[in-house]
């Protein structure tokens, strides 16, 4: 019997197609199986002779079943076991599909912001009052490098805050870190094949140029940042820096060695790529100045971004080249359009115009300046002298370095997991230079002051 329905969506031929090769195919219907004549299934399931005839055609034409003459229909030899073709070509393996994002009830990744810091309303005014004036600009490309006016934003910030000297002409901006580094990228491998990284150092950086095929020479990292002789011997020509606030060391890379580092830069066609990232939280004393205000017209690619400070998801950052670099980007990249989208620069823009940018900085570093100090507190009482605390005073994360016998980060990652504690692991930022004591990375930015305390709490029940 044929299940077909008057009330699918599916013509009835085709339900009637599909019903009977399924159970050629299942061999409910044995090959060689005479099926009823088409007079007959009309009748049965009350359809019309046109309908069967359908049907039976397309089975037959795709060969599901066959006709003798006078006799009518049967169905074929379908050799139900034989294994499908290979295919010519074969299909990849599909990659793991990516596990949806863990939600920990105590998140120490160190990436994270503070949920309600987000200046929703004052973005609101500034998003629609930039629809209202821009509508014109909405309906082409703009410049390859980014809103004219967010440059010139940027150039005074970065000139007032940062002591980085350029032109709004030397401002890109881009969509991350991850996007501007690709394009630097491909702009240097021309003349460049080798980089010297922080190790540890930023895991996503390294991605970027391993992407792009460099060669990528891990560079030691001390209590003053980047080891210079270990960049001076690897005979790589580009350095990645986070001189400002070292990721995730957090140190300051000291005067001497900065000078240092463009001493070697300058003396041979090398180039420094100064990943200023999060400069803006330092909570005690005066923010550190850029690498680049030291050698403005050297040869420094200048990186921020609006990620620590605003959102990371708005993906908005910029970068700035130094002349030779820009004439490479004006040559090979003219005929590209920015990648960001207008109405956010423009946001953005308005955002700074309006004063709302400085103030919502020294907002932000007064709420980070107190969860930080929380963090601190707490492992001070929890861990007491079995743990020492690397690079506090900046940023959204510290190190933490455990003295005494301990689980080791993989156990500690895995026993925090399964008590509701996001760790991000250290080793990941490590290349060569593996740490022999368990370092954990302690990010502050996204939990409360009590979700600290007593993720700290946890976290030292469960390390030794
Ligand atoms: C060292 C470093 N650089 C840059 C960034 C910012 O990247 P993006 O602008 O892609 O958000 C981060 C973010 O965590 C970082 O750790």
């Amino acid at each position: 019997m044929f299940i077909i329905n008057n009330n699918e969506n599916v013509p009835l031929f085709k339900q009637l197609y599909m019903r009977i090769r399924e159970q050629a195919l299942s061999g409910k219907l044995p090959e060689h199986a005479k099926l009823p004549s088409v007079r007959e299934l009309a009748a049965e399931l009350s359809i019309s002779r046109n309908t069967v005839e359908a049907a039976y055609q397309e089975l037959h034409a795709e060969g599901y079943i066959y006709s003798r003459q006078r006799r009518g229909y049967f169905v074929s030899a379908l050799d139900l076991h034989a294994e499908p073709p290979t295919p010519a070509f074969k299909p990849r393996p599909q990659s793991p599909p990516v596990p949806p994002a863990l939600h920990h009830t105590y998140d120490f990744h160190p990436a994270r912001l503070d949920p309600g810091s987000f200046p929703l309303a004052l973005w609101r005014t500034c998003l629609v009052e930039c629809l209202r004036e821009g509508l014109s600009e909405l309906s082409v490309y703009g410049d390859p490098r980014g809103d004219r006016g967010l440059r010139s934003n940027i150039q005074q910030y970065l000139e007032r805050s940062r002591g980085v000297v350029c032109d709004p002409d030397q401002i890109v901006i881009c969509a991350g870190l991850q996007h501007s580094l690709d394009i630097v990228a491909h702009l240097l491998k021309e003349q460049h094949c080798s980089v010297a990284v922080e190790d540890p150092g930023y895991h996503l950086a390294r991605a970027v140029f391993r992407n792009n095929l460099f060669n990528i020479v891990p560079a030691a990292v001390g209590s003053d940042g980047l080891d210079l002789e270990t960049v001076r011997a690897s005979g790589s020509t580009i350095a990645y820096v986070t001189p400002s606030h070292q990721l995730p060391m957090g140190c300051v890379m000291p005067i001497a060695n900065r000078r240092k580092l463009i001493e070697w830069a300058g003396s041979g066609n090398r180039l420094i790529i100064e990943d200023d990232y999060d400069s803006e939280l330092r909570y005690h004393g005066k923010p550190i100045p850029s690498l680049q205000g030291l050698w403005p017209y050297g040869n420094i690619i200048y990186l921020g971004t609006f990620s620590k400070i605003l959102s990371p998801a708005l993906r908005l950052s910029y970068m700035v080249l130094p002349q030779s670099v820009l004439a490479r980007l004006n040559e090979q990249y003219h005929d590209y359009f920015s990648s960001v989208s207008l109405l956010e620069q423009k946001t953005m823009a308005k955002f700074i115009e309006q004063g709302h940018w400085m103030r919502h900085i020294r907002r932000m570093r007064i709420l980070y300046n107190k969860k930080h100090d929380v963090l601190i507190e707490s492992i001070k009482h929890e861990f007491g002298s079995k743990a020492t605390i690397l690079g506090q005073g900046a940023g959204l994360h510290v190190v933490l370095q455990l003295l005494v016998q301990n689980h080791g980060e993989a156990e500690i990652i895995r026993r925090a997991a399964r008590n509701g504690i996001g760790l991000f692991p250290f080793s990941t930022t490590c290349v060569k230079n593996k740490p022999t004591l368990t370092n954990l990375l302690l990010g502050f930015g996204g939990m409360s002051a009590l979700e600290i305390e007593q993720g700290v709490h946890l976290l030292a029940k469960l390390c030794f």
